[in-house]
């Protein structure tokens, strides 16, 4: 049987639903969409059409659009794809101020079915209230919805508007493989099989890191690409497997030249985006005092409620737990939540368990009364002078909650940065509209890695060493900090980049310290060393994270609701149903046997 839907045959779309306003009043004009609601009220059937701009009212009648055109009219159902002719007119009945083009409606004069449709598993409209698995599913009919269309069409212009910054600051775009080789330092790679080489593998790119570095090395200058990265790490709430970068290199610069012109392309961005108008220059602060104050390597600053040291001000108390970290070479550390002497014990128990979640042993505390007398889960180990002292040190008054982390730095740190976090937000103490982005500049080269026993390279093995701190990269590798910087905004990780090392005495020194021999490093990164025997410029980068870029700019919570297509916490793609079961053929030409995993 021939199919009922009909085709374009020569029509042509004239506007999109909302392009339309009484300024078009008198035109004919040729709308395409697909069918909202449809209400057939006796001799007159009206219709809100939906296209990807927004919704526009039709109205049929027998006498305007013919007996044909009026049958098809009262069959219509929702999502149904029609096409319209009609003339716009005022609004006979009451104007809609919800709606963009609430003061007009079009009066067709025919009407073509271009494709029926079943009901949907979920309605098709904004603030949806459906199961995030059951739209994942139906991932084609989710993106449907105004809220998605939104966050991908302003993603689309951000991506257009750093383009278009990029080439007017003389970025040249070059697309970098997909295939690539593993050089496992960093994340979990992809891998793929390789047919030809049975027994051999690629890696999928985790960033176009050491391709972006050659084509310095071949002089391409600026380099730009919005590239997909593949990282095969656990997945939270802003990370996906797959994501996209917006990534940059630069030749004969420094630190401050990357900084500059990316000030410049966030506040161009954000002002073409979303209207926002950004202050220049951007705020920075040193990664050590990042974590002394906010207890975070990208901290939030749009609320107080700093950390406070108070080690000293504990030393040699009675308090076992307090001495003990310290001198274990941690720290005590704490936080001053203004007004909350009172919280109840189920929340401050709820505190404790995060904490614990977060790796302290303990979490202590001390309320303030109003008459101002201590409640504390420590007191009885201390003397009230000294817990006089720890009040004060900490900006005590009549009402405070204290709370106290005593453990090794980084714990500490921690700990104390995620409470500080959860706080924030339970005590709604910051505006969720402001936008505070922050530099965050002079990161450790290294950090010591428990699990390898060694220092592992905390941005990349490429990165520059500070020129001050060289000398110590022997007798002290940790106290050395990095050309490094990170783009933070509002505590989410943006972007993150480097000057990179351009002279084989560092390097070599680098790989050493990192554990690799000179073989080792060769085997892995000998494309990149022989490249840089051959005349290497000085040179820098960057690498946002589009998708959170996005995410932060459209206010979604998750990066999901910026991604079209994206994968859930197994990593799997619930719409394809990927990863799946590959036929025995495809393994047998890849000279591949699948084991059974041993328990
Ligand atoms: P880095 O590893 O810091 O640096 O990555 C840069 C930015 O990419 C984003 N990002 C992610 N976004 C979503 N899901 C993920 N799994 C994910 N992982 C990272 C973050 C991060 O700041 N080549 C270097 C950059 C350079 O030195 O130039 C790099 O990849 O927003
Ligand atoms: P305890 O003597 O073990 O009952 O601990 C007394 C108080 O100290 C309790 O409130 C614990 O939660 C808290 N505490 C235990 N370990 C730590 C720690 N490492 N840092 C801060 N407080 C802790």
């Amino acid at each position: 049987m021939i199919s009922m839907a009909e085709s374009m045959n020569g029509l042509k779309r004239t506007h999109r639903c909302t392009e339309l306003s009484i300024a078009n009043e008198g035109e004919q004009v040729t709308v395409m969409g697909w069918v909202q609601k449809q209400r057939n009220k006796g001799g007159i059937v009206f219709v809100d059409l939906r296209d990807r701009s927004g919704i526009l009212q039709i109205i049929f009648e027998e006498s305007d659009c013919g007996a044909e055109s009026f049958a098809k009219a009262e069959k219509l159902r929702s999502e149904y794809v029609i096409a319209v002719v009609g003339c716009v007119t005022k609004r006979s009945g009451a104007v809609n101020e919800n709606l963009k083009t609430g003061n007009i409606e079009v009066r067709a004069t025919s009407l073509r079915i271009l494709a029926e449709a079943q009901t949907p598993p979920f309605p098709i409209e904004a603030d949806s209230k459906t199961k995030e698995d059951i739209r994942l599913k139906y991932r084609y009919l989710d993106l449907r919805r105004p809220d998605i269309q939104k966050n991908l069409l302003l993603r689309s212009k951000i991506a257009t508007e750093m383009r278009s910054f990029m080439a007017k600051e003389g970025f040249v775009e070059i697309e970098t493989p997909v295939l690539c080789k593993s050089t496992p330092e960093g994340a979990r790679d992809y891998l793929v099989p390789s047919r030809v080489h049975p027994g051999n593998f690629y890696a999928l790119p985790q960033s176009p890191q050491l391709f972006k570095q050659l084509l310095m090395c071949s002089g391409y200058d600026r380099y730009f690409q919005i590239a997909r990265c593949f990282r095969d790490e656990d997945l939270r709430a802003d990370r996906q497997p797959e994501f996209t970068q917006a990534d940059m290199e630069l030749s004969f610069v420094d630190v401050e030249d990357v900084l500059e012109v990316n000030e410049r392309l966030i506040q161009h961005v954000c002002r073409e985006a979303i209207g926002l108008e950004v202050k220049l220059p951007l705020s920075r602060i040193k990664w050590i005092d990042a974590m002394n104050r906010y207890g975070s390597d990208k901290p939030d600053t749009r609320f107080g409620m700093e950390l406070v040291d108070v080690s000293d001000v504990v030393a040699g108390c009675g308090f076992g737990v307090f001495t003990g970290a310290l001198e274990n070479g941690g720290s005590v550390r704490g936080l001053n939540v203004k007004g909350q002497a009172a919280m109840p014990r189920k929340k401050i128990d709820a505190l404790v368990d995060m904490a614990k979640g977060s790796g302290a042993k303990g979490l202590a505390y001390l309320a303030i009364e109003e008459d101002g007398t201590y409640k504390s889960s420590f007191a009885k180990f201390m003397t009230p002078e000294q817990l006089d002292a720890l009040v004060r040190a900490m900006d005590g008054e009549k009402g405070d909650l204290l709370l106290f982390a005593a453990d090794k730095n980084t714990i500490v740190w921690n700990v104390l940065g995620q409470l500080r976090l959860e706080l924030g937000k339970q005590l709604n103490l910051y505006d969720p509209k402001q936008f505070n982005f922050l530099w965050v500049v002079e990161f450790p080269l290294l950090e010591w890695s428990e699990e390898e026993n060694r220092f592992m390279a905390m941005h990349h093995p490429f990165t520059m060493p500070m020129e001050e701190d060289w000398q110590y990269i022997d007798s002290d590798p940790g106290r050395v900090r990095a050309k490094a910087y990170d783009i933070v905004l509002n505590g989410v990780e943006l972007g993150g980049g480097s000057v990179r090392i351009h002279q084989d005495d560092i390097q070599e020194k680098m790989f050493e310290v990192l554990g690799f021999t000179k073989e080792k490093a060769w085997e892995q990164f000998g494309f990149l060393l022989s490249a840089f025997q051959y005349g290497v410029p000085p040179h820098a980068g960057l690498a946002y994270g589009l998708d959170r870029f996005v995410m932060l700019l459209v206010g979604a919570e998750n990066i999901r609701e910026v991604i079209a297509f994206p994968k859930v916490k197994d990593a799997s793609d619930m719409m394809s149903e990927a990863p799946n079961v590959v036929d025995e053929k495809q393994l047998e030409e890849l000279g591949i046997a699948i084991r059974e995993r041993e328990e």
